[in-house]
């Protein structure tokens, strides 16, 4: 077990992103000495409007130092560990769908970008063996569930074989396996995560529940993939974001957690929910051209990390109301998110899809057929 120091200095990678951010904002709200310091690229998907609640708060804003820079940067990076007790990577190009349609920037950061931190971290590790620090950094890698690929039953458990089915979740698992070659190779101090679905404030509007939840505001239609019966395990962000400090301050080097969520539902139930929470007719609904390669079903056990002392608080039902209210109450940022490239990334991804949608949608009281996980 890594001792994190009580005012420790947190690196945080991909802290302007949308769990990055909550976990940044969780950390600081404790008010306990703890320093973050945020790497972002600021890709499409980095906001600094995510932070601006911790820097509008003198006490929070003077414990945290945001670096806009490339994980890819061995420059930026090495001074950033050097100063590090610990390292989180939340960077990442995140999206199944941007992956699909132009995989090279999720090998840059998701393969070569892990690489560049464990190389850091090792050097630091080095130094610390040599008396040249007090303690090594600790490597913490966020992963995620799609590493398992498609799991048509049963639940993944953290040994299973890995079988990623998109570049986003191949990028993903060589991350993590890499920083898993470095502490068997070199003794680093990593622990790993692979998390579920994720949804709450913050989420930036491509993903499934905020993109329906902003269309649905504005009544345009909501592109449900295939026969939309494919099965995700939702997990409120701010269980995600304190599963992630859980494992880091608990976890055994060398050792990986599955967070699973706290919902596994089909995507049609999700989408007749938040339809209902805001009010909004199912007729908005089209089933369109599926994604290629979809992954049917995705389900972890979470044992392992339930054995380490870790629970989560929210339930589904409320995670999703609590998004809603949100989305509602924060227009401007979402607005914000689905400008610039956006209008050209949603054409190229919906608007053949929408154009051809031939299935007629199925009513909310149909829904009871082939629902239930
Ligand atoms: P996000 O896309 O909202 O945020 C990613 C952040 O990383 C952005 O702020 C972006 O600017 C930054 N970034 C991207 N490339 C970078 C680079 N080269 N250098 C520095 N910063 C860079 O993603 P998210 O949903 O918050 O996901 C965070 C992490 O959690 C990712 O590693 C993702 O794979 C993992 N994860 C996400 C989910 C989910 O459902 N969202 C589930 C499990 C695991
Ligand atoms: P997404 O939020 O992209 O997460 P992931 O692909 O990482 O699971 O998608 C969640 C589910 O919703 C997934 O089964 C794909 C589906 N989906 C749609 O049906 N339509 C959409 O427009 C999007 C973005 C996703």
């Amino acid at each position: 077990m890594s001792a994190i120091p009580p005012g420790a200095r947190l690196l945080v990678t991909g802290g302007a992103g949308f769990i990055g951010s909550c976990y940044v904002r969780d950390v600081l709200a404790r008010r306990d000495g703890t320093q973050v310091i945020v790497l972002d690229k600021l890709t499409y998907a980095g906001n600094r409007a995510n932070l601006a609640a911790v820097e509008a708060d003198a006490e929070q804003a003077a414990r945290l130092t945001f670096v806009r820079g490339d994980i890819a940067d061995p420059a930026v990076v090495g001074p950033l560990v050097a100063e590090a007790d610990a390292v989180l990577n939340f960077a990442a190009e995140s999206h199944v769908d941007r992956s699909i349609l132009d995989p090279a920037a999720f090998l840059r950061t998701g393969v070569e970008g892990v690489h560049v931190l464990l190389e850091a971290v090792r050097r630091e590790s080095e130094r610390a063996a040599s008396g040249q620090r007090p303690r090594p950094p600790r490597f913490l890698q966020v992963s995620t569930d799609e590493v398992y690929g498609s799991v048509a039953t049963g639940f993944s458990r953290e040994g299973d074989p890995l079988g990623p089915r998109s570049p986003y979740a191949a990028a993903k698992a060589a991350g993590e396996l890499l920083a898993w070659s470095y502490h068997v190779t070199y003794g680093l101090d990593v622990v790993i995560t692979r998390g579920s679905n994720t949804y709450g404030p913050y989420h930036h509007p491509e993903k499934l529940i905020p993109l329906f939840v902003t269309n649905a505001i504005d009544d345009r239609p909501l592109p449900l993939y295939g026969d939309g019966l494919q099965v995700r395990d939702w997990l409120y962000v701010a269980d995600h974001a304190g599963a992630i400090d859980h494992v880091l301050r608990n976890g055994a080097a060398g050792e990986i957690y599955n967070v699973p969520g706290s919902h596994l539902v089909p995507n049609r139930e999700v989408v007749a929910l938040l339809l209902g929470l805001l009010g909004k007719p199912w007729s908005l609904v089209r089933l369109v051209e599926d994604r290629p390669g979809h992954d049917r079903r995705y389900a972890m056990d979470g044992a392992k990390l339930a054995a380490l002392g870790w629970t989560n608080r929210v339930g589904f039902a409320d995670g999703l109301a609590a998004t809603i209210d949100w989305f509602r109450a924060n227009e401007a940022w979402w607005r914000a998110a689905r400008s610039g490239e956006w209008d050209a990334y949603y054409e190229r991804q919906y608007a053949g899809r929408i154009a051809n949608a031939e299935v007629a949608p199925v009513a909310p009281g149909d829904l009871a057929d082939g629902i239930g996980a």
